[in-house]
């Protein structure tokens, strides 16, 4: 197949996203060339256009961190693809483009029957719920977790991935009209934080022992009122920090709860850690993907020129599930 010499690429341009023509990424050693069908849009993209989460210094400085798309290209040690392959793919940046470079190793093959949008949707969350409650943490079925953002990207992904390994979730979310979806997703518990003290409610619904870990994109006051939340020997994960990077810890709780605190951001993972995730949610994850017993949510899917409107659309925090471009 002969490939253009030129592609075209989302650009910040001011208050505005703009595609543009942009040159064709390089597909190195370990590397294929994915022509994108779709890109997710994800909460790191509205960060990275103001300049406040920088790409890897090895990654494209376009936006977007994950795509699905068709294999054009294939670089040396990266034999696993041919030519045609549909693939989704987590990138350290250079989803919102009609072209983009992956490593072979951060590939997974799109299941049978999933269309473009849908594949996009799952490296990225996926990834991440599994990093953050699967890998390494101890947590079995019977075991129940509390999820901030319930009706996210992030959310939708982990309560039914925690549901089918026998893990219950009680999730938050700002608004009513998201209550059901989670519920609908498996939920066993949703509380709207607006109208209800997240703490007290899961001190209720657990009958006062409390959740075994806490999956935390909000930071900020939010870890206090959380380490409140988990039982005995309960783990705090952050993944974000909404609310703020400076949170005010009760010492006395960690100590007499004997709790963890950690947290992690998939994206500053080196080359060989995210190789060895994907091949674990490829393990662990991808079976039920292929049976349909996970389905990704999506809530709007905008065509490539409308980055803005997506963008928009996630400030407001109104959808439920993922939000995803469609790139010709
Ligand atoms: N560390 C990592 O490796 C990693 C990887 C991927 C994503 N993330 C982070 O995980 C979060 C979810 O990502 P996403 O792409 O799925 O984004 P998303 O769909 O936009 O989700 C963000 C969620 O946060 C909730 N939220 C916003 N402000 C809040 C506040 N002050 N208090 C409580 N909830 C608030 C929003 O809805 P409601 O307020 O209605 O609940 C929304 O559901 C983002 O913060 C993202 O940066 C981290």
């Amino acid at each position: 197949m002969q490939l253009p010499s030129t592609m075209q690429a989302i650009q910040v341009e001011g208050d505005h996203l703009v595609l543009r023509p942009a040159p064709m990424p390089v597909c190195g050693t370990g590397a294929v060339l994915i022509r994108v069908h779709a890109a997710g849009v994800n909460r790191a993209d509205l960060l990275q256009r103001r300049g406040k989460y920088p790409p890897p210094a090895d990654a494209s400085p376009v936006l977007g961190m994950e795509v699905a798309g068709e294999v054009v290209a294939v670089g040396a040690q990266a034999d696993r693809w041919k030519l045609g392959d549909r693939v989704c793919a987590l990138l350290g940046g250079g989803g919102y483009a009609t072209y983009a470079v992956a490593p072979a190793a951060h590939c997974l093959p799109v299941p049978q029957g999933y269309g473009w949008a849908q594949a996009a949707a799952l490296p990225e969350a996926i990834i991440t719920v599994y990093a953050n409650l699967f890998d390494q943490t101890g947590l079995k079925a019977g075991d129940c977790v509390l999820i901030h953002g319930g009706a996210s990207g992030i959310g939708t992904a982990a309560i039914q991935m925690l549901k089918l390994t026998g893990v219950d979730s009680i999730v938050t979310v700002g608004r009513d009209e998201k209550m059901q979806a989670c519920r609908d997703l498996g939920a066993r518990a949703v509380i709207n934080y607006n109208t209800q003290d997240f703490v007290e409610a899961v001190r209720a619904e657990t009958g006062g022992q409390g959740v075994q870990a806490v999956l935390d994109m909000v930071g900020g006051d939010y870890v206090n009122r959380n380490l409140a939340c988990l039982g005995k020997g309960g783990l705090h994960v952050s993944i974000a920090t909404q609310r703020g990077r400076v949170a005010e810890v009760d010492i006395g709780l960690v100590m007499r709860g004997q709790l963890i605190l950690t947290g992690s951001t998939l994206r500053a993972r080196g080359r060989v850690e995210k190789a060895r995730l994907v091949a674990l949610v490829e393990r662990d994850i991808w079976p039920d993907i292929i049976k349909k017993h996970y389905k990704p949510l999506i809530s709007n899917v905008f065509d490539i020129n409308q980055a803005d409107e997506a963008h928009k659309m996630m400030e407001s925090s109104a959808h439920i599930g993922k939000i995803i471009l469609e790139v010709g």
